[in-house]
């Protein structure tokens, strides 16, 4: 597997990709990688003949209170993780490659960047857009996986990419979870055992909605009020939003439907932020 840095060398590495009539999929990440991405980079490896996974723990889409000094780094075991995988190139740049002085523009997805985590964490998912299209202009993709953990950011993306006329295919991997239904993501990494407990009232939370909606309570008003009050029964956990939405124009719905997805974010002691939903007719 090469290790490439600069921005120069990965384009380079793609041309040369097109040259031999290869199609390349990226799986851009943050590291720390656990199960969930391995999936991801299973899923891409079916879509193309070459598979480029970029790491890079992008400092724009970090709040000045948010984690970005704290966020978990472990390169070297990614390193030997994404090798196992069959990944051809990790594109891990540092900051000042990405974001060298002068830098001062930005991608923008206006209207959907504003709800859920766009209103509780502002200018994060500028940060997103603004670091995958550098990554699509770098990478020169033909397909990029996310996952749908990040509901939000996906659709964001996938917009990003149509309204821009950016020629990658967006695939979604459905959210991987422990068997005991915590979504996996690298920030678990900061839960002790109690709040480990409490990280669970996410996805419990889901299933009291899904449980609900499956009994005909429809009212969004009563099942927001019931996941709620089941959330806030769990040691230390405090509720940022907990919203019901369509699932294609993420605009908040009054009466469930099959196209209602549930999307949640709680923060537990204060201290880690977590993110899940599911679709109310759904499974995953
Ligand atoms: O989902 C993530 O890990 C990040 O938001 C992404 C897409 C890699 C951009 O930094």
């Amino acid at each position: 597997m090469k290790i490439l840095t600069s921005p120069g060398a990965m384009r380079a590495w793609t041309r040369e990709q097109v040259v031999l009539g290869n199609k390349t999929a990226l799986v851009p990440t943050m590291g720390f990688f656990h199960e969930g991405h391995l999936s991801l980079m299973r899923m891409a490896a079916q879509y193309a003949d070459t598979l480029v996974v970029s790491l890079f723990v992008n400092p724009i889409q970090f709040g000045p209170n948010e984690d970005l000094d704290r966020y978990p780094r472990s390169f070297t075991k990614d390193c030997e993780l994404a090798e196992g995988e069959g990944v051809e190139v990790l594109f891990a740049p540092e900051a000042g490659d990405m974001y060298p002085p002068g830098f001062q523009t930005t991608v923008s997805v206006e209207h959907l960047s504003r709800s859920l985590c766009g209103a509780d964490r502002p200018g994060h998912f500028n940060g997103v857009t603004t670091v995958v299209s550098k990554l699509f202009h770098i990478v020169q993709p033909d397909c990029a996986v996310f996952g749908q953990k990040d509901f939000q950011q996906l659709s964001i993306i996938r917009r990003m990419v149509q309204d821009l006329d950016i020629g990658v295919d967006i695939l979604a991997h459905p959210i991987v979870r422990e068997p005991d239904g915590l979504a996996m993501s690298s920030r678990n990494a900061y839960l002790d055992a109690d709040q480990r407990k409490s990280a669970l009232s996410l996805s419990k939370g889901i299933a009291l909605a899904r449980s609900l909606y499956t009994d005909g309570k429809l009212d969004t008003a009563v099942l927001t009020e019931k996941v709620k009050k089941h959330i806030l029964s769990y040691s230390g956990t405090e509720v940022n939003y907990i919203s019901f939405i369509d699932c294609s124009s993420l605009e908040p719905v009054d009466r469930a439907d099959q196209e209602t997805l549930v999307a949640l974010a709680v923060t537990i002691d204060g201290r880690v932020r977590l993110i899940d939903n599911g679709l109310l007719a759904g499974t995953g």
